[in-house]
């Protein structure tokens, strides 16, 4: 096996490896979910949890991934079934399927995205009047347009297609290390505009401004909510951080980079919604919604319809923004398909194209995704499955291909991952890999990551399985 990995290529720099992880955790979780997730379910004290739960159960999790993966140098199948044999299939099957239904609906929202980018252009240069319809009106009118729906999503994982086909370094490190810190400029300029506006303050309120009440009436729901995202929010058990640990140097330390990830991603989270809240409660109306696709696609059109003539220039700006988030997310997730099959090549003593991989990889994205672009978030009348039963997870096409990548695949893998890591091939595996090449993985920290990978990690995991599932069973 060794004398093939010479084929596989390798990130550039560590600013290259870590670019690209920061962009596929940064995504629309970010900006439509953590906000109002915070603002609703404690404000700094939430932060406080979720920051307790990124440090420990994220980042020993995260700090396993990666270990593997640059231990292995393989894909996250191969990955995990060197080290953890026959269960080591089993979750490398499942971080392979989440990333291939999480794309389904995620490269239609990223079209969505690109839509909206567009439809602001042509306002602003006076082709279609979009600010003459409500958000809510210009949403549906897009739900309901299957062609158009179909073709952006197209057009975006197209995007992804010429992006992946360069590369780990010419492609994906070279993509992300010019469109993160783009991305960070242009929230930094959104937020710019949006704390200045006139009743911004009571956005940033309903944020930061400390709540014990949701605490103390259910602090496990509380626990479940910030376990839920965090997960969400740093891809974790998605095949992801394996993969893009696998192309990594040995001479990097895996420890100050998983801890750079999570900084980043929170940071990002909190940044989004300084950008978003206040702006939202200024100028989206009364009983605005502030979270979801509907935050994105109406409640945020409504403010840039709102603002004035600057409403359009904002609205390519901010759309642009939010494309990038997803698109650098949507990568990973095809990069650790493209990964198992060139790896699978190898292994059999091929060399297989990267350009076809990448190329059947997307077709197939088409194809699932031309379904979750058809359905229009269930306005289309599509059978759906489940649907009678009038639960979340079947309210649309893209809840239910969610529910099983987010709600049941994600976390049980991440459970049955730290289980392994804690009791069956043990915490020492992780810190030889940690410590090659004179990387120090400090006693103190190493006793810390080895009570949080065995006790603190499968329990959180199993708590926030029950979370998801609560919520994906609960009646819409
Ligand atoms: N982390 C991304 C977000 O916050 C979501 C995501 C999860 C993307 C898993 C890819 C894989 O939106």
């Amino acid at each position: 096996m060794e004398h093939h990995h010479h084929h596989r290529g390798q990130w550039g720099s560590n600013l290259g490896f870590l670019m690209a992880t920061v962009g596929a955790a940064v995504g629309l979780g970010n900006i439509w979910a953590f906000p109002n997730k915070m603002g609703k379910n404690g404000g700094f004290a939430f932060l406080v949890i979720y920051l307790i739960l990124a440090a420990t159960i994220g980042f020993v999790i995260m700090l396993s991934e990666l270990a593997i993966g640059r231990k292995v140098g393989r894909s996250v199948l191969v990955s995990y079934q060197s080290v953890c044999g026959r269960w080591g299939t089993f979750i490398g099957w499942l971080a392979m399927l989440s990333p291939f239904l999480i794309l389904s609906f995620y490269t239609v929202l990223g079209g969505y995205c690109v839509q909206y980018m567009v439809l602001n252009f042509s306002e602003l240069v006076g082709l279609t009047q979009i600010s003459h319809l409500s958000g809510a009106e210009s949403f549906q009118d897009m739900l309901t347009n299957q062609p158009v729906s179909i073709l952006f999503t197209f057009l975006f994982i197209a995007a992804c297609y010429f992006i992946i086909r360069g590369g780990i370094k010419d492609g994906i490190e070279r993509f992300n290390k010019v469109g993160m810190p783009a991305l960070f400029i242009m929230l930094v300029i959104v937020i710019l505009r949006s704390v200045t506006l006139p009743g911004a303050v009571e956005g940033l309120k309903f944020m930061f401004a400390p709540n014990f009440a949701p605490l103390k009436e259910n602090f496990l729901s509380v626990l479940s909510a910030a376990g839920g995202q965090m997960f969400f929010s740093l891809s974790l058990a998605m095949g992801i951080t394996v993969t893009y640990g696998s192309y990594l140097s040995k001479k990097e330390s895996l420890i100050k980079n998983s801890v750079l990830v999570i900084v980043s991603d929170t940071l990002v989270a909190i940044m989004a919604g300084v950008a978003v809240l206040p702006a939202s409660f200024a100028l989206g109306g009364s009983g605005a919604e502030l979270s979801g696709p509907k935050l994105l696609f109406i409640t945020l059109q409504d403010v840039f319809n709102a603002m004035g003539p600057l409403g359009p220039l904002f609205g390519i700006l901010f759309y642009l923004l939010v494309s990038l988030a997803a698109i650098t997310s949507a990568i990973a997730l095809v990069e650790v398909l493209v990964t198992f099959f060139l790896d699978r090549a190898a292994i059999k003593g091929r060399h297989g194209s990267r350009g076809k991989i990448v190329g059947l990889v997307c077709l197939a994205v088409m194809v699932e995704a031309t379904l979750v672009a058809a359905d229009g978030l269930g306005s289309n009348g599509l059978w759906i499955p489940f649907h009678e039963a009038g639960l979340s997870l079947s309210s649309s096409w893209l809840d239910f291909m969610d529910f099983i990548s987010e709600g049941v695949a994600m976390p049980l893998g991440a459970l049955i991952m730290s289980i392994l890591v804690g009791w069956v091939i043990g915490p020492k595996l992780v810190r030889e890999e940690v410590c090659v090449e004179g990387n120090r993985f400090g006693n103190r920290l190493f006793a810390f990551y080895s009570f949080c990978i065995r006790f603190v990690a499968p329990a959180g995991m199993l708590m926030i399985l029950l979370g998801q599932l609560a919520t994906f069973f609960t009646p819409v």
